[in-house]
């Protein structure tokens, strides 16, 4: 870049500008723009010269040591196996549906919605019974345990107004409406609640 004023005077191999007295490449003029002949900068070469030192070892671990982690399409083999690796084992047994009392909240909070959404219409809110008998006292009409509620939940009671809820509510959901009457609604207080109906258990 700097302006080589003895060069100028010696040698005879380079052309330079009148004006800033700059090294110009010979024989290249394009309608008067002339270009100098300036040293790449330091920096840029290198820039350059890592970049090939770079190729080298990159190309050394790709094809010399075979370096999965350079393909992507091995990398995600390998990926791949491994969450498959730390994938729990779907027990059959345990996925199969069985009818026992759900405790946990997020059960019970499910069974309230749909104790919400569509029981508490004939149930009411608090299961002091309106249309349907009081849930909230010790007396069924078709029995107290979960069986015999999951009977009346699935079949329903046509006669009386209740509907079946077999093709309406999924297994887990009439399970879960179920543990919601029998954990929080039986034995509870309702503000007003109808005569008992049935049987005393
Ligand atoms: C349209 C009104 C209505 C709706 C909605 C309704 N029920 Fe009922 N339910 C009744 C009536 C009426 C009875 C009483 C049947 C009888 O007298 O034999 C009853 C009885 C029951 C019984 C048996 C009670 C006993 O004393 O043995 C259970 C359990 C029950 N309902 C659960 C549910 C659940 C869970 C839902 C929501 C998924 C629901 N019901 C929705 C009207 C309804």
């Amino acid at each position: 870049m700097a302006t080589d004023n003895i060069d100028q005077k010696h040698n005879e191999d380079y052309e330079y500008d009148t004006l800033t007295n700059d090294r110009l490449i010979k024989d290249h003029d394009y309608d008067g723009i002339r270009e100098l002949d300036n040293d790449l900068p330091p920096w840029w070469k290198w820039l350059f010269y890592i970049t090939i030192i770079f190729s080298v070892v990159y190309m050394i671990r790709l094809f010399v040591f075979n370096d999965d982690s350079l393909v992507q399409e091995r990398e995600y083999e390998i990926e791949m196996a491994e969450a498959k690796a730390n994938m729990p084992e779907v027990d059959e047994t345990t996925a199969a549906f069985e009818l026992v009392l759900l405790e946990d909240e997020a059960s019970l909070a499910s069974g309230q919605e749909t104790w919400a959404k569509i029981c508490s219409v004939c149930h009411l809110m608090d299961g002091g019974g309106l249309v349907g008998p009081n849930m909230t006292d010790h007396y069924w009409i078709h029995g107290n345990t979960l069986e015999d509620m999951w009977r009346i939940v699935e079949n329903g009671v046509i006669e009386k107004g209740m509907i079946p809820y077999k093709d309406q509510l999924s297994e887990q959901k009439r399970l879960e409406v179920i543990s919601y009457i029998m954990v929080k609604i039986v034995g509870s207080t309702p503000a007003t609640a109808k005569e008992p109906q049935g049987t005393a258990y």
